[in-house]
């Protein structure tokens, strides 16, 4: 098959992440006699550095024209003291919204080869953590309006009954695909919005009589991942809990550097993304790690390129070389050797290959 995919490199590890996973999807391009289409586009830091803003509207253009979009992480100090609507994140906005990438996917997973890398304790993991977490991306408090008014702000929080039901059926769609059981996060004992969140959640649910769903405040949630992660399936919940329970929720499996997220629209297009972001003070020194990167790759082929066969064999040729023992530094224990970014990203290659 022929695809189009715009590649958004972005800052700090980006351009070296990004490397890395377009070698793997190079290897399955030629192993499975594809033709994939990478354009580079500019967005974030080394958007305003080489252009003078963030978003330049023919990066907006040719990503809604791609099939689907992969990008490395955004932001660093050096752009740190620019105003909130000039930032290198407000890209990333940016592209959520005018994509209309409400459905953000966030799984996180402990993987066997590094079970000890989780913080908790060996009982509190030994249940396993398979969570997806799904967030509401382009509504919500991140785009309600804001104003600063001499020595007071305010940011909007607002939620519509469609915005809501449409995530909620992404979620138990998902949920169908996995455990059969969602668990919706909110604050519904002090929002409003989360009052519409719980009934429209509902609503949902009834058309999904096999999916088991429960409902929890987000304080609650935000304990439970630490003390019994082994009881949540799918996630649900809405773009701020959302950004801050998938920081938990990857943290806890130790291994912030191995996962990947998927933002899907309506129809196949997506951006697909690591979790962690640019990590400038390790940039450019070929240690990243840029398996989460490759395994949005992998997300990309599912999800987009209607490619689950190769996404599996991205997803197996990860798995095989952690089996075999292979550690970039962030995850390699103290005493034991690691290998740079790019024999990572090699290596994986070569299980595919
Ligand atoms: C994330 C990030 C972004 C967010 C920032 C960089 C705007 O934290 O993708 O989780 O808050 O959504
Ligand atoms: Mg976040």
């Amino acid at each position: 098959m022929e695809a189009s995919i715009a590649v958004i490199k972005g800052d700090g590890i980006g351009p070296e992440i990004v490397d890395e996973a377009v070698k793997v999807l190079k290897a399955v391009e030629k192993k499975y006699g594809h033709e994939f289409h990478f354009e580079a586009l500019l967005a974030g830091g080394a958007a305003i550095d080489q252009v003078g803003e963030c978003l330049p509207e023919v990066t907006v253009e040719k990503a809604k024209k791609s099939d689907a979009v992969l990008l490395g992480a955004v932001g660093g100090p050096k752009w740190d003291t620019l105003e909130g609507s000039k930032r290198p994140e407000k890209a990333l906005l940016g592209l959520r919204k005018s994509l209309n990438l409400y459905c953000n996917m966030r799984p996180a997973v402990i993987y066997d080869a590094l079970l000890s890398a989780s913080p908790l304790k060996d009982s509190i993991t030994k249940g396993g953590i398979d969570v997806l977490v799904i967030r509401e991306l382009t509504g919500g408090i991140y785009f309600g309006e804001k104003k600063r008014q001499g020595e007071s702000a305010y940011d909007v929080m607002s939620y519509s009954k469609d915005e809501i039901r449409r995530i909620s059926i992404k979620a138990f769609e998902a949920a169908r695909k996995r455990k059969k059981k969602v668990t919706s996060v909110d604050k519904a004992n002090v929002l409003e919005t989360s009052r519409l969140w719980r009934e429209t959640v509902n609503e949902v649910a009834s058309s999904y009589p096999d999916v088991t769903l429960n409902h929890l405040y987000v304080d609650n949630a935000s304990m439970q991942l630490v003390i019994n992660p082994s009881q949540f399936d799918v996630i649900l919940t809405e773009n701020m809990f959302g950004d801050i329970l998938s920081d938990e929720a990857s943290m806890i499996t130790g291994s912030i550097g191995l996962l990947p997220s998927a933002s899907l629209s309506d129809g196949k297009k997506g951006m697909y993304e690591p979790i962690h972001g640019s990590a400038p003070d390790i940039a450019g020194m070929n240690i990243a790690n840029p398996l989460a990167t490759i395994l949005s790759a992998a997300m990309m082929l599912r999800y987009s390129l209607n490619l689950d066969k190769e996404a599996e064999d991205v997803d197996k040729a990860v798995k095989a070389v952690l089996d075999k023992g292979f550690r970039t530094k962030d995850i390699a224990k103290e005493g034991e050797s690691w290998i740079s970014t790019s024999e990572m990203g090699s290596l994986v290659e070569g299980e595919i290959l």
